[in-house]
């Protein structure tokens, strides 16, 4: 096979993570070359984003993600069209605005996550990302040290009232129904060894609800600790959206945030996320499924990868 000499070029965003890469049109027909750029470009950089993509429609972005991954369902919301691809949308009550790390209520939570702009409002609705490899690189040395032992307990069944006291419509409450029709706990380490590059990242953000081990007051402050070091604007980086833009990012070493501050204009992405691996912390252990006993396949019809590597029965 021939390889095309592709014209891509990457310019970083900010100093620690986030790079536009230009040169690329994106689809299920990349070739070779170019797709081993792109993925050592979202390996490095933690995301990455591509202006003027408006060509992909939701077939075209998912044959993408084939190139990447497994495309995976979400558990609990359905898909759009019966298709991989979730609908980010303002009027539906699924807003993003806490840090977060997609899907770590289950153990093997996707590896990418691939978001394509259709509607973007005429002002706000940006998305910021933080690198977690980063994070845990800056921390004091005994603050790692801690890191590196605690364990942590993620649920899609947090307490959405406390977290958004201000939107308690009844499109935030179906929301909630549909989010939380199944109730999973995982139990992950705090810092687990990424599977590709070696780095050590943090999984905290909103889906964690305690640490294993402590009351809650004491875990409450571990957390906001090391949280705190993931929302530093230096380990961050902010988009500003245009409709037709593409953000891939890797979901196993960011947190990222979805600003609410667009008013009632509509606002309207896709996302893709790609099957990732489960993970395996500092020393060797594995997160562990701790409800229900199993990842149901989602009822809407088609596979959740979140189970599928038969991490369920490893308790270490
Ligand atoms: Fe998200």
């Amino acid at each position: 096979m021939t390889t095309a000499t592709t014209p891509l070029t990457t310019h970083k965003v900010g100093g620690r993570i986030g790079a536009v890469i230009e040169g690329v049109r994106l689809g299920g027909d990349l070739d070779a070359e170019t797709l081993t750029a792109v993925r050592t470009a979202i390996l490095t950089h933690k995301v990455v984003f591509f202006r003027d993509q408006s060509h992909l429609d939701a077939e075209s972005h998912e044959a993408f993600g084939r190139l990447l991954g497994t495309p995976v369902a979400h558990p609990t919301v359905p898909s759009v069209d019966g298709r991989y691809a979730l609908g980010i949308d303002n009027d539906h009550g699924g807003r993003a605005n806490q840090w977060h790390t997609d899907v770590t209520f289950v153990p093997a939570y996707p590896a990418f996550s691939i978001l394509r702009a259709e509607v973007i409002p005429p002002y706000g609705g940006n998305t910021l990302w933080s690198n977690t490899a980063a994070v845990y690189a800056s921390l004091p040395e005994p603050l790692r040290v801690l890191a590196d032992s605690l364990r942590g307990v993620h649920t899609n069944d947090y307490d959405y009232a406390a977290a958004r006291p201000e939107a308690r419509t009844a499109a935030l409450e179906q929301h909630r129904k549909v989010f939380t029709s199944t109730k999973f706990q995982t139990e992950h380490p705090v810092v687990r060894v990424h599977s590709e590059t070696g780095e050590r990242t943090l999984i905290l953000g909103n889906f964690l609800q305690k640490l294993a081990g402590f009351r809650a007051a004491d875990s409450r402050a571990i957390i906001d600790l090391l949280q705190a070091h993931v929302e530093r604007p230096e380990n961050t980086v902010r988009w500003q959206w245009r409709a037709g833009d593409v953000a891939i990012w890797d979901n196993r070493a960011t947190q990222h945030y979805g600003v609410d501050d667009s008013d009632d204009h509509e606002r309207t992405l896709r996302r893709v996320t790609v099957d990732g691996d489960v993970p395996v912390g500092v020393d060797g252990r594995r997160s562990v499924l701790l409800s229900p006993e199993s990842v149901p396949e989602p009822s809407h019809g088609i596979a959740s990868g979140a189970s599928t590597d038969g991490s369920l029965a490893e308790a270490a």
